[in-house]
């Protein structure tokens, strides 16, 4: 079966407003979250769409996706982890309880917060899925990406060319990547800032598949207002 998985966990504090997590924030009428499931909602490969939402913020999150339920998906919402791969491993626990475990199942995992997501980047990730069993969705770094561990002085300059900047869907075999997940020690799970790290960190390939220059993550102010502007100007969100 084929999960979708929306990550809407987190606090937000980057964005810096009191109120509430940036998920919430209104965008054109309605929060960001709904936005990104209905985007979801328009890939009728999917079997169920999870949202791992606030632990404060469930009854709100469950209240505005009623008008929703009862579409050909089924819709979920659960409470988000203590950290990203916790909220994706609370979403698989519950995957697991409710439909069982299989060697078979995706899972579709996206930031709540990129509501620009296009349908054939989901169904990208989907195919991809399936076929290498884990992909991240890329696009190519269109800066020179400088790296330096001091914050000092560059360390190196590398080929622009093999450069990409991460954005999500990021997906995954759910059967593999729990393993994986479970064989991390303390140190490695710290280190990690997304779930293809732990492939990577194990030496599993993870096929790419291209993403959009309008699939932006709302992490700022800025990209908040960005996002606005885009709606203003047609983009679709
Ligand atoms: N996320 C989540 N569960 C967490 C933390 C993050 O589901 N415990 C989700 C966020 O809700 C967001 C996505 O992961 O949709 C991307 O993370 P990020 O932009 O870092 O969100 P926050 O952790 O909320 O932001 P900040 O780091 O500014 O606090």
């Amino acid at each position: 079966m084929i999960f979708g998985a929306i990550l809407a966990g987190g606090v937000g504090s980057r964005m810096n407003i009191e109120s509430m997590p940036k998920q919430y924030l209104p965008l054109a009428g309605k929060p960001v979250f709904l936005h990104t499931l209905e985007k979801f909602l328009l890939c009728d490969e999917f079997d169920a769409v999870y949202i791992g939402t606030h632990p404060n913020w469930v009854d709100f999150t469950r209240d505005a996706v009623m008008p929703y339920v009862g579409s050909a998906i089924d819709i979920h919402v659960v409470k988000g982890g203590s950290d990203r791969n916790g909220t994706i491993m609370s979403i698989i626990d519950a995957i697991e309880d409710d439909y069982g475990p299989s060697p078979d199942h995706i899972i579709v995992t996206h930031d709540s917060v990129r509501p620009f997501v296009k349908l054939s980047t989901i169904k990208g990730n989907i195919e991809a899925a399936r076929q290498y069993g884990a992909c991240d969705t890329v696009i190519p770094a269109t800066d020179t990406i400088v790296t330096s561990q001091s914050g000092d002085q560059i360390d190196e300059i590398p080929p622009r060319s093999a450069m990409y900047q991460g954005q999500t869907p990021q997906s995954f075999n759910i059967d593999q990547l729990k393993g994986l997940y479970a064989s991390l020690t303390d140190e490695e799970r710290a280190s990690l800032t997304d779930a293809c790290k732990v492939l990577v960190l194990k030496g599993v390939p993870v096929r790419l598949v291209p993403g959009d220059v309008t699939n932006i993550k709302l992490t700022t102010i800025m990209d908040y207002k960005v996002a606005q502007a885009m709606i203003e100007s047609g983009v679709d969100a």
